[in-house]
Parts: C-alpha cells; structure tokens; sequence
C-alpha cells in the first residue's frame, strides 16, 4: 500500500491552544473546564480520522517573565493547565478509534508511576494510549515540582534514557498469557510468566513486578520531540512518533534523514519512526476566505503574550531587557530553556546578540506568523509537499482557536488529502499501533536499540 499520513491533534488542556491569543477568538469555545469541551473537540478528530490527540503539557504556568503571574492570568497566557491524563480519559470515554496521548515528565515522577499510569489508558481504551516524553524546561516547572531549578540540559537526556528502561522493564513484566483466570482451577495466572524487573541505576530503583497487565497493542506508542543533538539522539533510541518543527523543504529534508540515522545507529527500523511536522492550517472554502480568517487571527496575539513564552521556553527572564537590547553572550549561553529557539533566531538574524525584538520576530513564539493559509487545495499541496519530499510522515497540528481549527481542517482539508490518496479513509485497525502501521513490540524489543556511539 502507498505511504499515506500520519495525523496528530495538538491539543492543551487549558484556556487556549498553544497560541494564547485563541481564547479571544471570537468563535472560541469558553467552557475549557468541561468535559464537553474536550468531548466535542474529540468527536471532530475522529470524524477526520486523526490518528491521534495528544495534549501537551507544563508543570507551571508561564510567570518567568518579571518573575510574576499577574500578567499571565490577566492575559490569560496558557495559565490554566488541567491535568492532561485525567481530561483525556474523557475524550477517551467519548471516543472508539482515536488515539490518546499526553504528555508526562521524566524530571518529576518516578518511572514506576508513569509506567502503571499509561499501562492502564491504555487498557481503559482498548489500545489506544501514547506518551509524549519531556524532560521539562523552567524553573516555575522545579520549584512548583519541591526542586530550586531546573536541571542542567543534557543531564536531564541522561535521567530520561534510564527512565526509559525502567517504564519500558516494567511493561514488559507481563508477559502475554500469563493471564488465565480460570475458576475452575482456581489459578489466576502464571507465576512464571509475570517477571520481576529489580532495576537498580545511577538514577532510579524498581523492583516490580508491575501490577498491570499487558495490553491489546503491547504497551502505549511513545512520542518525543527532542530537537538538540542530545534530544535527537535520545529520539533515536525512544521515539515511535516523532514531532518535529521544519520550516523550510531543506532543513527539513536533512533533519528527516538525521533523525532517521539516529534511529539506525540504534539498531532500529526507521520505518517504525514516524516523524510529525508541526502545523497551524487556517482554511476555508476559498483562499479569500482564509485569508479573511487570518486576518482576524493576527489580530488577537498581544505583545506580552510573546514575551511570557520566550522567557517561559528560554528559562530567561526578557523583562530584564528592553526590547531594542541585545541580549550578551552570557545571556545567550544562560537559556536552559528550549535551545533550538535560540539557534534559530541566531541564525536568522545573522547576528550573535539578537536583540529581545529580534527574538520575538523570528521566533514566531506566541504567533500564529507561520500558519498555512489557503482553500483545500492550496494547504493539501503545502501538505504534499512535505510528506513527497520526506520532511515528515504526517503532521501535528496546531489550532489557531478550538474546536474550530479543527473543525475547519476536517471540513476543507481532510476530503481533499483523501482524494488524493494521501491519507487514509477509515481507521483500519482497533489500536493505536495498528492504526499507525506500527507493530505490536515483542517483548523486550527495546533493549536491542542501544546507541553505537554516545
Ligand atoms: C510539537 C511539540 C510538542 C511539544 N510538547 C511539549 C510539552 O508538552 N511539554 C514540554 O515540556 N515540552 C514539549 N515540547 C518540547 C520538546 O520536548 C523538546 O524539549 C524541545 O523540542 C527542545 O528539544 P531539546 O529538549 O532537545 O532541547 C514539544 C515540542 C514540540 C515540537
């Protein structure tokens, strides 16, 4: 069968999308405390057959920006963060073939947790569970986490590669028919076939075994978006599906093809990696009316709103500076936060102290600057593009307001990207893995992907 899209939700469980101006959209829902909320929004990405919803996540909100939440809850800048597991498990209940995932740190739980807390979506969903591993990126996050800072970048990678081990040990303890349960006997399961995992690691203890049984699809999908060279790697070894933010047709060629050999320096498959490029369709009927749209949508974000998210992302506090300042070496080499924002703006600007303005116009952060605007055939060829010329397998995509980013893309693209072959019709499976093409792991399949060089 012909290569076809992968397709990803970017969802928040919050008071916006992850542009923070949504909220003030005029046709934006308000009621983000409900769980007709988030119901609704997973009953339009299942009728376009997205393969997945996952909701992203931070353990603070933005306050890193002149060290206060005033501005952010005044604004309304991503301040409420509902727990993303529990309000899935409502899209979940709502839903029978759309995938599930959210997004949980492996700086601030124990693997154990993580571990049971996946397992069981993905039992309470028939198969259909996915885990975004972050490794989490400001101070607000360590200190509301019983921590003074954030740990340093790459050691972070360090912690979440034995995590790893430790969540993919113990779901492997169950092996598949240890289950028997047969009154008659009075035997429940096999003794032999569930297995201790006695982990014992520079960073983390587990014993086991585990207390919950494998899955319908093995154990949940595993995403990750690590975008340094440290996080690719870690990507390389981990991820199932991959995000990935390329803007141009070259870089994002290169960066397919880097992630892909990450992958095989790991002893993996690199079809069993499907990599998601991030983005924001704003579409209609006609390109006029999109354009119309967007309009209205670059009318909503406010300065601030840019400014809180590249100090909560950079972990650097912008109200330090003026906007016309550059920022010093020091202060560039400071930002523990997310560090491919920075190269990249260094590198657009051509310039080795951007000033903080500079940083809020190419970044884009808090923008909806880069989304792809246009009538179904104009956005469906901008998708083409991408996917014929492997930047991506699919997409993530991003919602300038909800439900109706969505209800827009499943209305106007969805049908043309079908006619075109390119994105499948129905779901073909009852698991996420199977939706995705992606087979069920034997046990233990992750221990033969071990880095061939550190
Ligand atoms: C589509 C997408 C979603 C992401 N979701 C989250 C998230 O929910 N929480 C988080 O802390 N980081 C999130 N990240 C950040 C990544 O996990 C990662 O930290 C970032 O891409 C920088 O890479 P690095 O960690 O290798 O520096 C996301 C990134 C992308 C591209």
């Amino acid at each position: 069968m012909a290569r076809q899209m992968v397709m990803v939700g970017f969802l928040q469980a919050q008071n916006c999308t992850n542009l923070p101006a949504s909220w003030r959209h005029p046709d934006s829902r308000t009621d983000f405390l409900s769980a007709d909320f988030y119901r609704e929004i997973a009953h339009v990405l299942e009728r376009g057959k997205f393969h997945l919803a996952f909701f992203d996540d931070r353990l603070a909100m933005p306050d890193r920006y002149g060290g206060d939440h005033v501005h952010t809850v005044e604004y309304g800048i991503r301040c409420v963060k509902l727990d993303p597991i529990v309000t899935l498990m409502t899209m979940g209940m709502a839903t029978t073939r759309l995938g599930l995932g959210a997004t949980c740190s492996t700086t601030y739980y124990e693997p154990f947790h993580v571990a049971r807390m996946f397992a069981t979506i993905d039992l309470m969903t028939g198969g259909r569970a996915a885990w975004n591993v972050v490794t989490s990126l400001n101070d607000g996050e360590a200190m509301n986490m019983g921590r003074d800072g954030v740990l340093e970048h790459d050691l972070r990678y360090d912690r979440a590669d034995e995590f790893m081990e430790v969540v993919l040990g113990q779901w492997d303890s169950w092996e598949d028919d240890a289950l028997i349960v047969d009154k008659a006997s009075g035997r429940f399961a096999d003794g032999a076939r569930v297995h201790r995992l006695d982990h014992v690691g520079p960073y983390f203890r587990s014993r086991g075994p585990f207390t919950v049984p494998r899955s319908a699809q093995g154990h949940p999908v595993v995403i990750q978006a690590g975008q340094s060279g440290r996080g690719r790697r870690f990507a390389g070894r981990w991820g199932e599906v991959i995000f990935v933010t390329s803007g141009s047709i070259g870089m994002g060629k290169r960066n397919y093809a880097t992630l892909k050999e990450e992958a095989v320096a790991c002893g993996r498959d690199p079809d069993r990696m499907l990599l998601c490029n991030l983005v924001t369709p704003v579409c209609a009927a006609t390109k006029a009316e999109a354009e119309d749209k967007m309009a209205l949508i670059q009318r909503l974000p406010l300065e601030i709103d840019q400014l809180s998210l590249l100090a909560e992302a950079l972990n650097f506090d912008f109200a330090t500076k003026g906007l016309d300042e550059e920022l010093t070496d020091a202060e560039l080499a400071s930002f523990s936060g997310i560090q491919t924002i920075r190269d990249r703006v260094l590198a657009l600007s051509g310039k080795r102290n951007p000033t903080v303005r500079e940083f809020m116009q190419l970044s884009h952060r808090g923008r909806p600057d880069d989304a792809i605007v246009g009538d179904p055939k104009g956005v469906a060829d901008r998708l083409e593009e991408m996917f014929t010329e492997h930047v991506c397998d699919g997409f993530v995509v991003a919602a300038t307001h909800v439900p109706g980013g969505y209800a827009d893309f499943v209305e106007f693209v969805v049908p043309e990207l079908q006619r075109r072959g390119l994105y499948h019709t129905d779901y073909t499976g009852a698991t996420l893995r199977e939706n995705l093409g992606l087979p069920r792991p034997e046990l233990g399949a992750w221990r033969h992907a071990v880095p061939t060089s550190v």
